[in-house]
């Protein structure tokens, strides 16, 4: 009788946690991702491609996910020219990487949601130059005009809004020294290089959600 009762008040124990489990995740509190990267360099592409969008594929559907990406790094320094009309930039990983780096801006410029620019700025990252992103990255679903990105990305209006997020890393990222950069909820975490996934299961998205892996005690 005893025993019966103690697995009656653990299985109703168990539903309310369910319920309640699905209440908080839904209306729970968003976490906010955000992270910095350079076009030609490889952390930052291995990153991209083994982190952020699995990680968004396993934990995209909590609804709990904001993310911002910004296409600027290190060792980058832009000078307005003289007439104050446009800028010239110098990157870590030089020329082309400046002109991956402005694609990829234009593409956020076009696409605001993370959801839909994710994909493609992965696709051109890392790429050797912005033509052989061009012929990968625009096809498909995209609604991407593949000649206007590429304008866009050479133009002065592409330099601009690279150059303008030099402002945001000095504002949210001043101690920033290495790429990717990334910032959680305002503070920056080395763990969310390395596994971001499982970093974001076990500290941020309370309750764990069913699609997390086994949690590690850090
Ligand atoms: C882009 O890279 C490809 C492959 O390395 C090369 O064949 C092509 O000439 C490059 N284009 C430009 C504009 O640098
Ligand atoms: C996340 O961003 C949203 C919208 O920008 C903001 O309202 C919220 O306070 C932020 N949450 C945290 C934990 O920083």
């Amino acid at each position: 009788m005893a025993i019966k009762s103690i697995f009656i008040f653990i299985s109703l124990l168990f539903i309310s946690n369910l319920s309640h489990g699905k209440e908080t995740e839904r209306n729970g509190e968003m976490v906010n991702i955000t992270a910095f990267g350079e076009g030609r360099c490889t952390d930052t592409s291995f990153w991209m491609k083994w982190h952020w969008l699995p990680m968004w594929r396993m934990l995209g559907s909590t609804g709990r996910i904001n993310f911002d990406y910004h296409p600027y790094g290190i060792k980058t320094t832009c000078v307005d020219s003289d007439d104050g009309d446009d800028v010239k930039c110098e990157c870590h990983h030089g020329e082309r990487e400046c002109l991956l780096n402005q694609l990829q801006a234009c593409v956020i410029e076009a696409l605001p949601n993370f959801e839909e620019y994710m994909e493609i700025v992965t696709c051109i990252q890392g790429k050797q130059n912005i033509t052989m992103a061009s012929e990968a990255c625009f096809e498909g679903p995209t609604k991407l005009d593949r000649t206007k990105m590429m304008e866009c990305a050479q133009s002065r209006h592409g330099r601009k809004l690279f150059s303008d997020q030099e402002n945001l890393v000095s504002q949210i990222a001043p101690e920033m020294d290495w790429v990717p950069w990334i910032l959680i909820n305002g503070k920056r975490y080395k763990e969310a290089e390395e596994d971001l996934w499982q970093f974001l299961c076990d500290k941020f998205i309370d309750p764990r959600p069913i699609h997390c892996p086994k949690k590690i005690v850090y």
